[in-house]
């Protein structure tokens, strides 16, 4: 039956099929020389080579070259194998998606009536496509898991620093107005002072949680990451020069970012101090910063979905030549918790990554152990600088005295409120605690005019902390309002003040200060 097939085709059409058959067909000599190629395979030709950069794409012509691996498998085939093999050629590097291509060649011999090999004939199948697509699952795949993990923990991670946020509250405030009460010379003070220490100590680690669920502070403004950079590397100089030698390259024309200072500051002060504990022995870090378009970033090598609409980046580079990290340990170290230091707590890159993603950026790691690590953070470009900013809040004046007054302090805890009560009454004021909204507003009802501010915890589980401030506003327009809050919620209407929880005595006065009038000289 088959050569029954094969007696009737016509040659004039397998002529026809060879012509215009779509995909790239060519015929070889067992020498390796192309003999015959249709215009499939010469289009294709052009295509590579154009998409290469080398010109016309000359593996293709000679089955013996090395390049591309043809070699060997054309070898086989002229020993009588049928083969199918798969060849990837690299585009040119400054092609606008430079993306590997990939191919299967399928090469088959041909033989004369005596059974002997005339030639090798080469069919080539794009598969490019199809490879991308089974990448981009893949890699959906892989975000989406680390997306749902790192929820799951954003979420635990948050709501256990909101309790335990809460919980220091009571003890650094307790511990501030124990010291306030001691006399200066009393043995009790330094135990007093280590318990102030290590509630600060925890505090520290809150807001590393609150940062990692991405819930810190947010007050966005146009800043330089050059700028903020600089500055820091000011203050980092010192503690840095016996260990390593910091090198700056800082274009001081960098185009801005919108963000949070505070946080930023916190991004660039724990990648460094990473950076500075893997050069323990001596080396060198470097704080680098530049604009990328957003055409020549390939994302899939960072941690973080960037605004799609981003055209331009701004990049921030913290590099040391330390000891490097392995592949395994690169993979983990985001993650809460995850440390190899004996000292360490695995929440500086949890909190950076929670911030960078906060703030719509992305985030790289390149590392090889004993050569040192790179870590970029990647944010959209906000626009050119226009002047000079600044960045490093000016140091607060010590707050003057205030006069007296009568201060409502609305929270749901009971432990906060005697603590705000006890605090308040320290620093001369009177004090009316709430535990609600209607029992402000009542207070208020009755004796509004004595009140001189309000202080207003923003995340109480039963009251939205932005309406009860609304009604506050609307019915007493002068009344000044504090907020107190673990974390700044990014919608807050713009209070009076702001009080960051856990706070210390000193920190209440420095808030009260800004709203209430200094009293009389
Ligand atoms: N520049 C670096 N070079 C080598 N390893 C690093 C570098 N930066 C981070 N790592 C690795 O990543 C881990 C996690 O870093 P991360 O900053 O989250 O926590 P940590 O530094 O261990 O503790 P801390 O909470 O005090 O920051 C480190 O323990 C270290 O193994
Ligand atoms: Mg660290």
């Amino acid at each position: 039956m088959a050569s029954e097939r094969e007696r009737a085709l016509d040659p004039a059409i397998l002529q026809q099929l060879f012509r215009d058959a779509p995909l790239p067909i060519a015929v070889y000599g067992v020498d390796g020389a192309l003999q015959h190629s249709n215009d499939a395979h010469e289009a294709f030709a052009d295509a590579l080579g154009d998409a290469s950069g080398i010109g016309r794409f000359n593996a293709l012509y000679d089955l013996r070259s090395e390049r591309y691996g043809h070699r060997a498998p054309f070898q086989r085939t002229v020993a009588g194998e049928v083969l199918d093999y798969a060849f990837t050629v690299r585009p040119d590097v400054s092609a606008p998606a430079p993306d590997t291509l990939h191919f299967h060649r399928l090469l088959l011999p041909t033989y004369d009536p005596e059974r002997r090999i005339t030639n090798i004939v080469s069919v080539i199948i794009d598969v490019s496509d199809w490879q991308h697509a089974e990448r981009d699952k893949a890699r959906l795949h892989a975000e989406l898991q680390q997306a749902q993990k790192t929820e799951g923990l954003g979420l635990l991670a948050g709501s256990i620093a909101h309790d335990f946020n809460n919980l220091l509250v009571g003890v650094l405030g307790n511990v501030s107005l124990l010291l306030a009460r001691l006399p200066p010379g009393s043995s009790l003070r330094r135990t007093a002072e280590a318990i102030e220490l290590a509630a600060r100590r925890a505090a520290d680690v809150a807001r590393q949680l609150l940062a990692y669920a991405g819930k810190g502070r947010f007050r966005v403004e146009e800043l330089s990451l050059s700028e903020l950079a600089r500055e820091i590397s000011e203050l980092l100089r010192i503690t840095l020069a016996q260990r390593a030698e910091l090198h700056m390259e800082l274009p001081p024309n960098l185009a801005t970012v919108k963000a949070d200072a505070t946080q930023m500051r916190q991004v660039v002060m724990n990648l460094v101090t990473n950076a500075r504990d893997a050069v323990a022995h001596g080396g060198v870090i470097t704080l680098r910063t530049g604009e990328l378009p957003a055409s020549r970033v390939d994302l899939s090598a960072y941690l973080g979905r960037p605004d799609p609409q981003a055209t331009d980046f701004v990049f921030l580079d913290v590099e040391d030549t330390g000891f490097g990290m392995d592949v395994l340990t690169a993979a983990r170290i985001f993650d809460p918790f995850f440390t190899t230091k004996p000292a360490g707590r695995g929440l500086g890159l949890s909190a950076v990554l929670g911030i960078v993603r906060s703030h719509g950026g992305a985030m790289s790691v390149t590392s090889s152990p004993g050569v040192g690590t790179t870590m970029r953070v990647l944010l959209p470009a906000h626009g050119q600088p226009t002047k000079t900013l600044r960045l490093m809040p000016a140091p607060e004046p010590s707050p003057p005295a205030m006069q007296c007054g009568h201060v409502l302090v609305i929270d749901d805890e009971e432990m906060i409120r005697g603590l705000l009560t006890s605090m308040l009454e320290a620093l001369g004021h009177t004090v009316t605690p709430c535990s609600s909204a209607a029992e402000a507003l009542h207070a208020l009802e009755h004796d509004a005019k004595s009140a001189c501010c309000v202080l207003l915890d923003l995340n109480m589980p039963q009251h939205d902390g932005n309406e009860v401030f609304a009604r506050i506003r609307a019915r007493y327009p002068r009344l000044p309002v504090v907020f107190m809050s673990g974390y700044e919620a990014r919608a807050a209407p713009i209070a009076d003040g702001f009080l960051h929880k856990p706070f210390t005595m000193g920190d209440l006065r420095v808030a009260l200060s800004k709203v209430i009038a200094p009293s009389p000289q």
